[in-house]
């Protein structure tokens, strides 16, 4: 801006004396009755010229005129990939690009989910209507880490229908879904400033993405069913070897030194997950741990086998956690998952098996026209 004001000052300048000059030498002419000439035409064009180019400069947003602007390696909200073609998020450093003012509300989500404790958790500074827990003890890294339950296709598939409520979900119930199941606490209003902080953030995760499209290493894993059941005895040795040392001995992880966030997120027990969350089902809980845990290991460099993965998975979930009330969950019983562990069912098995497998068979009924 201050380099186009001199530019058209200093033109302007040009301009009154060019006028100045002539009619200077008019005056010679005329009443002096000299014989000079003085033609600045032309120069006076250019002048012109070049103010109104100056000044069009000044009105037309910046963009237009700094070239490459318009090329998408600038744009705030441009996906990043890893070598493997995982989404990896969008660049948190381009959002100081974006020009609508929705920075802060984008940063404000984002720190939501990093750090939601600190704000609606049991000390939380604006709402205290969760279990202590962040959203990003479960979506790593904000929701972008790739196979860590990232929100990669969030943006991009909601609103959709979930046959666990029967109906079509915006994206904020579905965040609503977590903080009373995952979070065991109660939903936020719609139209609060962290709701609304949370489907900005959402939206800017999603820009990029095309509609109904999922992009690789979005969710959790899928890993391959054992043909036995999953077992909580070995889970539990499992857990005492590579989990205990974080997640405590007891399950109830580790608080910070302020009490309000946990370094390491509790497994069971009051202060976990209730029984209506998505970990309390065997395969999710076991996808999520096998590309995840212990913390460090990736889908790249996983550090538990698949044994391991379902077997923790059967021990964790076989520990005491709060209850909620299932009884609208899956309007549709057919439409149940098979790792669902709560009846009843169109099929013949129990939910024993349900809770722990073998999911075999139980995959090959539904699978049967
Ligand atoms: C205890 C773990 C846990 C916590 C904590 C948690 N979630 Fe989730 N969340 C899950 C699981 C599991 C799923 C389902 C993933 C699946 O089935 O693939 C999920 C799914 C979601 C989805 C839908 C993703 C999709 O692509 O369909 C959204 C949105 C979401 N969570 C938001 C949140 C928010 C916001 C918070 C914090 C308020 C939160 N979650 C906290 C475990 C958790
Ligand atoms: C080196 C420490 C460490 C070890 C070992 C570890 N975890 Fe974790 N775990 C974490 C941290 C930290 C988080 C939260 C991640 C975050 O907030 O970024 C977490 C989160 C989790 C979560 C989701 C949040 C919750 O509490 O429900 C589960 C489930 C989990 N770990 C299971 C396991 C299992 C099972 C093992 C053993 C196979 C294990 N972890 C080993 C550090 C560890």
């Amino acid at each position: 801006m201050l380099p186009g004001i001199i530019v058209l000052l200093a033109t302007l300048l040009v301009l009154v004396v060019q006028y100045q000059i002539e009619d200077a030498f008019k005056v010679l002419k005329v009443h002096g009755g000299l014989p000079v000439h003085m033609d600045l035409r032309w120069s006076k064009r250019a002048a012109w010229l070049l103010l109104i180019v100056t000044g069009l400069m000044m009105i037309v947003p910046s963009g237009v005129f700094t070239p490459g602007s318009s090329d998408p390696a600038l744009l705030p909200q441009l996906a990043t990939f890893s070598d493997d073609g995982s989404w990896t998020g969008p660049d948190t450093s381009r959002l100081a690009l974006l020009e609508d003012g929705s920075e802060e509300r984008i940063r404000y989500g984002r720190e939501l989910i990093a750090r939601t404790s600190a704000y609606l958790g049991p000390k939380g500074s604006v709402a205290k209507l969760s279990n202590g827990m962040n959203c990003q003890n479960c979506h790593l890294d904000a929701g972008t880490k790739p196979w860590g339950n990232n929100f990669g296709a969030v943006w991009s598939t909601y609103p959709k229908e979930r046959s666990r409520s029967g109906k079509v979900e915006s994206i904020e119930r579905r965040v609503n879904d977590c903080l009373e199941r995952s979070l065991n606490g109660r939903p936020l209003d719609s139209t609060s400033r962290e709701m609304r902080a949370i489907v900005a953030y959402m939206e800017w995760l999603g820009t990029g993405i095309e509609r109904s499209k999922k992009p690789p290493g979005t969710g959790i894993m899928e890993i391959a069913y054992l043909d036995r059941a999953a077992d909580p005895e070995l889970g539990r040795v499992v857990f005492e070897a590579k989990c205990s040392s974080c997640h405590n001995e007891d399950g109830q992880g580790k608080l910070d030194m302020e009490g309000t966030t946990y370094l390491y997120p509790p497994m069971w027990g009051e202060h976990s997950y209730n029984h209506g969350a998505g970990l309390y089902r065997l395969s999710r809980f076991a996808g999520y741990v096998k590309a995840n845990m212990p913390q460090g290991s990736t889908h790249e460099h996983p550090l538990l086998t698949d044994e391991e993965a379902w077997d923790v998975a059967a021990f964790v979930n076989s520990q005491p956690r709060p209850e909620k009330d299932l009884t609208d969950d899956w309007p549709d019983i057919s439409k149940k998952p098979i790792d669902h562990p709560f009846g009843p069912y169109v099929d013949h098995f129990n939910e024993t098996q349900h809770k722990y497998g073998p999911f075999g068979p139980i995959a090959a009924f539904y699978k049967k026209p």
